[in-house]
Order: structure tokens, then sequence, then C-alpha cells
């Protein structure tokens, strides 16, 4: 199967722009899903510091410090993404389709598709490509079949359930995961197609 991958431009405002080749584009970034080469090294780091902004609020989210053997784990859970710039991984994201997403009474729903470990490289946020990354993800959960994507992150982290409410998310539950130290938000996004949406 042919392996789906979107170029972006970098030096641009990303949310200004839209796909090129890569021979037009030097500097530009692909969304790839994560291969056998890439280095889980690399990944864990990029996640560490992307998430000690989060650590630094005492939000103790597993990719503050997860091992890269946890990243191993992690990524097998589910279909990783990574954005990718001059051969540096520089944004992740871990999809799960609905069976493969569980563990709360939202996320048990088998209409239900999930996204999580999202990240981007601290100097390169604010610049589109986290939203690049959950579009791509939400395309995968309709090709999926999921009506709905959702998300957990930290109750306390205002700036994130702000940021995921500007992309679409609204508020549907609470959960207290066992790995962590704050109570979590869920929240759910209906996909085009879904009945909640063809009523708006
Ligand atoms: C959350 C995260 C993935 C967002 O990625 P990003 O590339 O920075 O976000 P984007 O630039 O795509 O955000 C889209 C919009 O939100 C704005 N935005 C992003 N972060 C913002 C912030 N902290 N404050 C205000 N606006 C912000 C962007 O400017 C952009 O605005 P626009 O729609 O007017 O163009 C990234 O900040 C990150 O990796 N954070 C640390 C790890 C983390 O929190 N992961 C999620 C855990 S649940």
């Amino acid at each position: 199967m042919a392996q789906r991958q979107e170029l972006w431009h970098s030096s641009a405002p990303l949310s200004a722009v839209y796909p090129l080749s890569i021979s037009e584009t030097p500097g530009a970034f692909a969304i790839r899903p994560l291969h056998a080469g890439d280095s889980l090294d690399d990944l864990t780091e990029l996640l560490h510091r992307a998430y000690a902004q989060l650590a630094q609020m005492n939000l103790r989210f597993m990719a503050t410090h997860q091992s890269v053997e946890v990243t191993r784990k992690r990524v097998t859970q589910g279909q990783c993404f990574v954005a990718v710039a001059d051969g540096r991984i520089i944004g992740t994201v871990v999809f799960k389709d609905p069976a493969q997403t569980s563990g709360c009474t939202w996320y048990d729903r088998p209409d239900v598709a999930s996204f999580g470990q999202l990240a981007v490289e601290p100097g390169l946020q604010t610049r589109g490509l986290g939203r690049r990354l959950v579009a791509h993800v939400e395309a995968r959960a309709i090709e999926a079949g999921a009506r709905e994507m959702a998300l957990d992150t930290a109750e306390p982290a205002t700036h994130l359930v702000q940021w995921y409410s500007r992309l679409g998310y609204r508020l549907i539950e609470t959960a207290n995961w066992t790995h962590t130290n704050y109570r979590s938000v869920i929240m759910s996004k209906a996909l085009p197609g879904s009945p909640a949406n063809e009523q708006a």
C-alpha cells in the first residue's frame, strides 16, 4: 500500500499553506508513520523536551518522564505518526482506532477513536504544526469509521483544554488514571458523517 505522507512548507505560517511536493520545498516537513529505523531515543527526548512545560506545572504526564521502553510500548498501542524536517523528528502523535481506544466510559464506545502523546518541538510550537498533526489523525479516524475523535488531558492544564476547544473538542467526562497525579478530562469532537454533525 502506498505510504501516506503529507508535506508542508515549514517557514510560512502553517495555517496559510497547502500541501506541496518535496522537490518544490527545501525545508519542508512531512507527516508520516513512524518507521522501524526512526530513533526511539530521539522520539523520547523530543517528548521530554515538549512536556517539560507541563512538568514545571507539576503535571506528571507520562511523556514528561517516560523511558525509551515505555515509548516503544506506547507507539505500538496505536499508530504513531511523526512530523519530520531535514531528517529530524519535530512532532509526533499516536492515533488509536476505536478497537484500540478503551479505559473509560466514552473511550469504550465502539464509535470513538482517540489520539495521545501529541508533541511539537518547543522551538517550533504555535506555528500550526500541532493542529496539522491533529487534523492528520482526525482523517485517519474518519477512514477507520469512527464518529468521534477523543483525547484526554490534565484538567488543570487549562491552556490545553482551551487549545483543544478551539479545535472543536468539547468536554465529555473526567477520569482518574493511576499513572498520573491529576484528574483528567476526556474531550471529544464529532467527525464528519456523525449524527451530531449532520444535525448542525
Ligand atoms: C499542544 C501542542 C501540541 C500544540 O502544538 P502547536 O504546534 O504549538 O499548536 P498550533 O500552532 O498548531 O496551534 C494552533 C493555534 O493555537 C495557537 N496556540 C498554540 N499554543 C498556544 C498557546 N500556548 N497560547 C496561545 N495560543 C496558542 C497557535 O498560535 C495557533 O493559532 P492560530 O489558530 O491562530 O494559527 C504543543 O504546544 C506541545 O507540544 N505542547 C507540549 C506537549 C503537550 O502539551 N501535549 C498535549 C498533551 S494533552
